[in-house]
């Protein structure tokens, strides 16, 4: 999608805002999509944020620029620079009252500060914790299947705030999995059938990487991690919160790499008396058509060579190519290379469809 074939620069900018306004309000999100659908109106008018955007009226619906603005105006309120903005978003604690946002937002764009124009220069970053309870049932097959420990590996990683998924607390009736007293809490995501809960699982290492990682030590970046989640969506935000608390107790490094270079340099090292699992959630569509092929080719022969004492697991939330109405967690077992298909999840946080695994 995106504004091509539009050439009236202050109706592209429309076009673009009003795609935004139908993912804001599909997601969850209906203040950012109110303000989306004031601010499509405005650049018709060729009011103030068409004048902040011009340049950027012919982008695409991919190179998100009203979500980087919406991100660098929210990242304001976060950080204490725009005070009456903060005074009204639910995520400060405001009492998100629309046209109070919608005057608040004006006052910024109509003489932008400095950082809401480096916002613009940074495509939005997001991390989603709650597909972490997607994931977890693949998680706890394989420890269940393998009875080893598990090395941990995640490509395209953002800040890495999955791969803590086993400090957090998943639930369904009377069965759990987790520490019970995590701040991050997915009950009664199982309602059809739940994964195998009660497993031993150890994580013996964890890393990611990522060609953009968030470092969620640096104040600086927690607050652009947090900047893009959308300020009305509470729990999300406080999940979120909770898990970048989670992540400064315990570590995992987060490398600057390409997935396919930095998979291949990971899988070549030994890991006896280990399972190696490879995860990675909803980043397959963003790479192309060699970079996926070298992943593959990468797992392939770290399949051939894995054994039961040093067995290789690759997880995955993504939608099929074919289908993108909701993503599967497909598993690839060596060695034998057995694929399943695990569950239906969530692109964020819902309901999971467990599959019997047997
Ligand atoms: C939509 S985000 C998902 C982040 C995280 N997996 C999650 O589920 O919250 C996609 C991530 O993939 C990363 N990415 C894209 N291409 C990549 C590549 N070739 N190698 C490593 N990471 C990549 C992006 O920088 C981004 O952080």
């Amino acid at each position: 999608m995106g504004s091509a074939g539009v050439t009236d620069p202050r109706a592209a900018l429309a076009e673009l805002f009003r795609m935004y306004e139908i993912g804001c309000s599909a997601l969850g999100s209906p203040l950012w999509a109110a303000m989306c659908t004031r601010f499509a109106f405005e650049a018709e008018a060729g009011g103030p944020v068409f004048a902040f955007l011009e340049p950027h009226a012919a982008s695409t619906f991919a190179d998100a620029y009203p979500l980087r603005m919406l991100g660098g105006l929210h990242r304001l309120a976060l950080n204490g620079d725009a005070p009456e903005l903060a005074h009204h978003l639910p995520s400060t604690d405001g009492d998100g009252h629309e046209d109070a946002v919608w005057d608040a937002l004006g006052t910024l764009i109509a003489s932008p500060p400095a950082a809401l124009l480096d916002a613009l220069t940074r495509p939005p970053q997001t991390n989603e914790v709650g597909r972490s309870a997607s994931l977890i049932g693949g998680f706890l097959v394989i420890a269940d299947e393998t009875r080893l420990p598990l090395r941990v590996l995640e490509i395209g990683a953002s800040a890495g705030l999955n791969l803590r998924f086993d400090q957090f607390r998943y639930e369904q009736d009377d069965e759990g999995f987790g520490p019970i007293a995590s701040p991050v809490r997915f009950p009664g995501y199982w309602p059809f059938g739940s994964p195998p809960f009660d497993v031993p699982l150890v994580v013996d290492s964890r890393r990611g990487c990522d060609v953009d990682p968030i470092d969620v030590s640096n104040p600086d970046e927690r607050i652009t991690l947090l900047s893009y989640v959308w300020p009305d969506q509470r729990e999300r935000f406080e999940r979120t919160t909770a898990a970048i608390d989670i992540a400064a107790l315990v570590p995992a490094v987060i490398d600057r790499a390409d997935a396919a270079a930095w998979l291949g340099q990971h899988l070549a090292e030994p890991a006896a008396d280990r399972a190696t699992v490879v995860f990675h959630s909803i980043m397959w569509q963003y790479l192309d058509e060699d970079t996926k092929r070298a992943i593959r080719a990468v797992l392939e022969l770290a399949g051939a060579a894995a054994t039961s004492r040093a067995p290789l697991a690759w997880l995955r939330l993504e939608p099929d190519e074919d289908d993108y109405t909701f993503p599967r967690v497909r598993l690839t077992s060596w060695p034998g290379g057995t694929e399943r298909l695990l569950a239906h999840g969530s692109f964020h946080l819902g309901a999971v469809t467990w599959m019997p695994t047997e």
